[in-house]
């Protein structure tokens, strides 16, 4: 059986393939140790935005089109030779079903044909695996911010491996949210930059829905939030009063984000930790990157801020999550399917 034949010496610094199919991304990227060789990705994001959001089909067919393409450039790029591929990590889960079946089909026939360990990863643990990317010395522990389209949560690093959930969206998660109020203010799909740029030219104007701050431990509520919109927006429309759509997209982004620089540094203090990590695509937005920076600098925090190519997915931390795993020595057999959702619980 190939699991039992696979090389399992455990290298230094080994050479780990990424692979990442698991929403609208075909990504593959190449990485030694924690430096970055190479880092692919192909989108189908604009054929996404025709239809207002991912079409699964349409994003397994793009997969299916473009992954051979794509993890080939990222070798190439590399500058590696199929000889010098040490494991294969691919995202198993969560995602759309029969987009995480190209990427992992793919990822099985590499590792087999070159008698490599497969790593299957999580995708979320990849999101908080960029970190260590973007700061190769990063240690832990330390407290990060978990906010992407799925998922928003509070968590502490106790090892590499091993994270605590402080405390996690009740409903929806930040970037649901702004995808979601990016429909209400029929703004093209993907919503999180498009509310971003619209809300630049807007004021912080228009009342939102108390955030749980404070007695809301390090819990999260977005569906209030989204509520609000409409009916403000709504209420508008219906007595035929004008509004500014920025301003909603400004006030919104102010709600939806400051709750999250608020209850990180509250967690920092409360675990007495120096250091902050932040991962998903909500961190590429620009309005938290800046009060998360503001804050951390005024509170003499480390902040861990990857570049925004490194927050939305990507195939380089799933080679970095890759790498963890393949330190522990936790290699996946051949039969390993894909999975369309992981509680978060289960996932750290
Ligand atoms: N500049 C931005 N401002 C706000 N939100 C953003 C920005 N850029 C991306 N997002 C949001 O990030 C999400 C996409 O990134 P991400 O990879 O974290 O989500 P996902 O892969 O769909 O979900 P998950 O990782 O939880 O499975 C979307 O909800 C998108 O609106
Ligand atoms: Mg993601």
């Amino acid at each position: 059986m190939y699991i039992d034949t696979v090389d399992k010496t455990i290298k230094a610094e080994p050479v780990i393939l990424g692979i990442e199919t698991s929403c609208d991304e075909t990504a593959a990227s190449v990485i030694q140790g924690r430096t970055i060789l190479s880092d692919e990705i192909a989108s189908s994001a604009n054929i996404q935005a025709i239809y207002g959001g991912v079409v699964p089909e349409i994003a397994s067919r793009a997969h299916t089109d473009v992954i051979d393409l794509v993890v080939k450039s990222a070798l190439k790029k590399a500058g590696v030779t199929l000889e010098q591929i040490d494991a294969v990590a691919v995202t198993y889960g969560a995602g759309l079903l029969g987009a995480l079946l190209v990427g992992l089909s793919y990822a099985k026939s590499f590792a087999y044909a070159l008698n490599v360990p497969l790593i299957g990863v999580n995708h979320i643990r990849g999101h908080l695996a960029a970190a260590y990317l973007v700061e190769p010395s990063l240690k832990p522990p330390f407290v990060t911010l978990l906010a992407s389209g799925g998922h928003t949560a509070i968590l502490y690093a106790e090892s590499e491996e091993k994270f605590q959930i402080l405390g996690a969206t009740l409903d929806d998660a930040a970037g649901e949210a702004f995808d979601k109020v990016a429909r209400i203010l029929s703004l093209p799909y993907p919503g999180g930059p498009n509310i971003e740029n619209l809300a630049k030219q807007g004021k912080n104007t228009v009342p939102m829905p108390k955030m749980l701050h404070g007695d809301g431990g390090y819990n999260f509520s977005y569906s209030g939030l989204k509520t609000s919109v409409i009916n403000y927006c709504h209420t508008k429309e219906m007595k035929g009063e004008e509004y500014s759509k920025a301003d909603v997209a400004h006030s919104f982004q102010c709600a939806a984000l400051d709750v999250l620089v608020e209850k990180t540094l509250k967690a920092v203090k409360e675990k007495n930790v120096t250091t902050v990590t932040v991962g998903g695509g909500v961190a590429a937005n620009g309005y938290l990157r800046e009060k998360l920076q503001t804050a951390c600098e005024k509170e003499g925090l480390h902040l861990v801020l990857p570049p925004k190519r490194y927050c939305t997915d990507n195939a380089a931390m799933i080679a970095s999550e890759g790498l963890i795993q393949y330190k522990l020595g936790n290699f996946s057999d051949l039969s390993l399917n894909a999975k369309a959702s992981i509680p978060l619980k289960a996932e750290l």
